[in-house]
């Protein structure tokens, strides 16, 4: 089968490459995004392989299914980024990569707190100057510090468990409780009492319509003066001008993102020679107490390799027996009809 693969970039190739060596499928890499403009690229493909900021909207899925798509593989877990109900109703087959290294992602985002909160990147840059003074780079210890998970699944339980290796007294907002992380000794509360006793709070959960915003300015007026928050998950999940109002006011100690909500049109891309229109953004990255990275948490040579092979295989399997045969742990949830 022919399969557009859609956002390639170079570092991604060989990681497909390996995994689809002997299947016998022919690969078109694709470095635009798919979107209802690009979808015509992948005319003859039976599938198209997707990423997080393309744009599948209905226009988009319909002009595949033109091209002769008949399946989407999403090399991604989350799937808010693809209009599930068109593909349904246009007979698509989707699949994801619903986990490949839940590691990469909780580590990444212990990363962003223990800079933030050790100044490492401001270190790194003074002592390249030769400036040895360490004013303006104290810290605070994370032993013995209240924690907020928002969202205890694959993720967020690997996030807690590293964080109760550090010491902290760990919190949980999710309408699923783990008996695993209650064992653990998290304990579930709801949001606002997570956003308001948390010294730091950590989004895990996926961006759906009732996760939208979970981050405003209520919550945010909440928070603890001086709290802490990463956003490893989905932008939409913090009203960023609020979060803008926040940080104006000081009325937050430090903020670590790694997703932003309209990152489409900045992230995996070099701007380095164009201006940021996006002036919400741009003030942003003005904050000396914000850490933006550009959606790489995920970015690990083990979840590089597990990505590749999982969307290689729900692929495979789609070429070989048709969309039943595609594992049904891999299916992306259909949307409930009339909810
Ligand atoms: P998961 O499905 O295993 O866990 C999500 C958890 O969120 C579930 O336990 C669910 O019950 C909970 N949840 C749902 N609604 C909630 C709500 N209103 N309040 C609190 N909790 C709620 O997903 P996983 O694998 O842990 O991934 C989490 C998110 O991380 C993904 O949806 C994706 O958006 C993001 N992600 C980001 C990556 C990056 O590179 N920055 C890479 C991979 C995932």
């Amino acid at each position: 089968m022919r399969v557009a693969f859609f956002s390639v970039k170079k570092y991604e190739r060989p990681f497909f490459d390996d995994a689809a060596a002997g299947k016998g499928h022919e690969i078109d890499y694709i470095e635009a995004p798919a979107s209802a403009a690009t979808a015509g690229l992948a005319q003859g493909c039976g599938a198209a392989c997707v990423f997080v900021n393309d744009r599948l909207d209905r226009p988009a899925v319909e002009r595949l299914k033109q091209a002769g798509v008949g399946m989407i593989a999403l090399r991604s877990a989350g799937f808010n980024h693809v209009d599930v109900e068109a593909a349904a109703d246009l007979g698509i087959a989707l699949a994801r990569v619903p986990e490949y290294s839940p590691h990469a992602v909780a580590e990444h985002a212990v990363a962003l707190i223990l800079t933030l909160n050790r100044h490492t990147h401001r270190a790194f840059n003074r002592v390249r100057e030769h400036d040895f003074s360490i004013d303006g780079l104290m810290g605070f210890d994370l032993h013995g510090k209240t924690v907020g998970c928002v969202g205890t699944g694959k993720i967020g339980s690997v996030f807690c468990r590293i964080m109760t290796g550090f010491g902290c007294r760990v919190l949980a907002a999710d309408p699923f409780v783990s008996p695993d992380m209650e064992k653990l000794g998290v304990r579930y509360v709801t949001l606002d009492e997570l956003a308001s006793s948390s010294d730091i709070v950590a989004l895990h959960c996926p961006l759906t319509p009732a996760t939208r915003h979970v981050i405003d300015r209520p919550r945010l007026e909440m928070m603890k003066p001086g709290a802490m928050l990463i956003n490893t998950s989905r932008g939409g999940l913090v009203d960023t001008p609020a979060l803008v109002g926040a940080l104006k006011a000081r009325r937050l100690g430090g903020v670590g993102l790694d997703v932003y909500e309209e990152e489409a049109d900045l992230f995996f891309r070099d701007l380095s020679e164009e201006v940021i229109r996006d002036d919400v953004f741009a003030r942003l990255l003005t904050f000396p107490n914000v850490i933006v990275t550009s959606h790489q948490a995920f970015f690990t040579r083990e979840a590089m390799t597990a990505i590749a092979k999982v969307s290689m295989k729900n692929i495979d399997d789609f070429a070989r027996g048709g969309p039943g045969a595609i594992d049904p742990a891999n299916a992306v949830p259909l949307p409930r009809r009339g909810a």
